[in-house]
């Protein structure tokens, strides 16, 4: 069981679910391996691949889950760019496909953002052929933010589309936006809306009882 978690944006909850998705794997007795190919900014302590890689129960070595850490917090061929390195798309696909068993990928930012200068996240999605769990905002925007990355990924294998009410705003779109989502795509899994919840734990409860479903269903 792989999957490879991506966005309609970044900051919409992709680490939460992607550790969610760890977690319910390492509950159910499996050793799955954490990838976050490319990362930019932040500082390595709280990095989106220290908590994968905690969530998948800490056997990697961190060069193993991250290939490409990057300085600034911009998409990482832009990151890269600055830094004057160069970063090898050829690399991460054999990586990815290298990756034996479970285990959950994810993408930096959505679909479209450029990882060299000829390839952007698309590309590795495509080339691995891992299935997808793409997480969208639970508000107002989805609709449209969640259509034009689902039309990008037509032909790629859907887990599931997880809607994550990621801030604490009113938003009356939030209890409508799945129904509306579902009967315009009929034949994707959507799952949430996953509500706001600033407590950590809870916050973690919350995400694992929501993506329990994509696991128990492949
Ligand atoms: N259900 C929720 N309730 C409250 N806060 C949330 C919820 N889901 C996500 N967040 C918060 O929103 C922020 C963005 O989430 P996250 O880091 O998972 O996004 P991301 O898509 O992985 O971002 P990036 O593109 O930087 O990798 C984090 O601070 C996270 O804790
Ligand atoms: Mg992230």
């Amino acid at each position: 069981m792989r999957l490879f978690v991506t966005g309609t944006d970044t900051g919409v909850g992709k680490t939460e679910i992607a550790v969610g998705l760890l977690r319910v794997m390492v509950a159910r007795g499996l050793t799955p391996f954490a990838c976050k190919p490319w990362e930019s900014g932040g500082r390595d302590a709280d990095s989106d691949a220290t908590r994968l890689r905690h969530a998948a129960g800490d056997w990697q070595r961190p060069a193993e889950v991250c290939l490409y850490r990057l300085k600034a917090p911009l998409a990482p061929a832009i990151a890269a760019e600055r830094e004057g390195r160069r970063l090898s798309f050829s690399r991460v696909v054999r990586h990815v496909r290298g990756l034996e068993g479970d285990g959950v990928v994810e993408g930096a930012g959505g679909l479209y953002v450029p990882v060299d200068r000829t390839h952007d996240v698309i590309d590795l999605v495509r080339a691995v052929k891992v299935p997808v769990v793409l997480v969208a905002r639970a508000g107002l925007g989805t609709i449209n933010h969640t259509s034009l990355s689902l039309h990008a990924l037509e032909g790629v294998e859907l887990a599931a589309v997880v809607l994550v009410q990621g801030t604490k705003v009113a938003d009356p779109s939030v209890p409508t936006n799945r129904r509306a989502l579902e009967r315009r795509f009929p034949n994707v899994p959507f799952v949430g809306p996953v509500p706001f919840e600033p407590n950590a734990k809870r916050r973690a409860a919350l995400v694992e009882r929501a993506v329990e479903p994509i696991i128990a269903s492949r």
